[in-house]
């Protein structure tokens, strides 16, 4: 039989209970962390919506306010939760997540070890990485960060998978008694190469180690001391480019926008353009069969806001002595 429900990820659960955490979804750049409680209820600018009306429905759902508006009720993946977290810190995105944890070669069952712990970004797909079996043990010096990110991976369900210690990495090092334990480390610290020699005793034969880092001047210093235990070091920076599409209506002379977001938003009014063609950056999808005299197409072009530098990940990886 296929699994269909977890306990320790709340994403494979599939109905929304009394004190559930749910990301309400407007659009995709409209998103919050909601408690649901019975009697609780959440107003915003569409009407009212109460939560005794979400227990029991399935996670995803369509719910609608007083006033008929809609929106979603979504599982705080950690996908989602890296948008709607509350920052503490500068946090890690998707496109570097994604990256680290492939090159980290984390898989379920492994152990990981990282510092700081900063908002949690990281550590909450790195839970997911290793869960059910594996442990994530995570360090900031910072007392308060430590605390909030303990109350945030216990709402969004993953705090069997997490372990936050208060520590100075860069100045004592990780502790004694996980030495030879871990899989891979990941450094997110000002001084990285201070905590290297610490981050290979606690690495397994042939673990991995990644190191993020917003200047290439702290690049170059870790991967000075990374030479002398380490191979097969190599920096990236990761750069995503996200596309708007659209659908349209051409007119003589017209573009109609058609756009998905507002269409799911209640019906707000489509914006006029002026005439596109292909020299204004849009990949045009015609549909030649349409009989009308509205031409129907599909535009997609990059996102005019699109981030830009987050930072350099190293990854490098223990040499083998035996
Ligand atoms: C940029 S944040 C990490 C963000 C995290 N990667 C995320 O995705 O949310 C850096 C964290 O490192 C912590 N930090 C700085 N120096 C440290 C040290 N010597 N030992 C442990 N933590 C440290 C800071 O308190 C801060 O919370």
């Amino acid at each position: 039989m296929l699994p269909t429900d977890s306990k320790k990820a709340l994403s494979f659960k599939r109905c929304i209970e009394d004190g559930d955490l749910v990301i309400v979804y407007e659009r995709h750049d409209v998103m919050k962390p909601v408690k649901v409680t019975k009697d609780g209820v959440l107003q915003n600018r569409f009407g009212f919506y109460k939560h005794s009306d979400w227990i029991g429905k399935p996670l995803g759902a369509k719910v609608f306010s007083n006033k008929g508006k809609f929106v979603y009720l979504l599982a705080p993946t950690p996908e989602l939760w890296t948008l709607v977290l509350s920052h503490r810190t500068q946090i890690l995105y998707i496109a570097d997540i994604s990256f680290v944890v492939m090159y980290l070669e984390v898989v379920p069952g492994c152990v990981v070890l990282e510092s700081g712990t900063g908002s949690g970004s990281l550590s909450t797909s790195l839970a997911r990485a290793v869960a059910p079996t594996g442990h994530v043990y995570s360090f900031d010096f910072h007392e308060q960060r430590a605390v909030c990110a303990r109350e945030d991976f216990e709402k969004t369900g993953v705090c069997s998978l997490v372990t936050v210690e208060v520590r100075d990495i860069q100045g004592q090092g990780f502790p004694e008694k996980l030495e030879g334990l871990a899989d891979s480390v990941f450094l997110d610290l000002p001084q990285p190469w201070l905590a290297v020699p610490s981050a290979a005793k606690m690495l397994k034969e042939d673990g991995v180690l990644c190191s993020f880092s917003p200047c290439i001047e702290q690049v170059q210093r870790t991967c000075e001391v990374l030479r002398s235990d380490f191979i097969e070091i190599r920096t990236f920076e990761v750069l995503l480019r996200t596309y708007e599409v659209k659908e349209m209506k051409v007119e003589t002379g017209a573009v109609i926008g058609e756009n998905h977001d507002e269409k799911e938003n209640g019906g707000q009014r489509p914006s006029k353009r002026k005439h596109v063609s292909n020299e204004d950056d849009y990949a045009v999808s015609h549909d030649n069969n349409s009989s009308t005299a509205a031409t129907s197409v599909v535009m997609a072009r990059p996102c005019s806001e699109a981030r830009g530098h987050t930072g350099y990940l190293t990854f490098a990886r223990l040499q083998c002595l035996s």
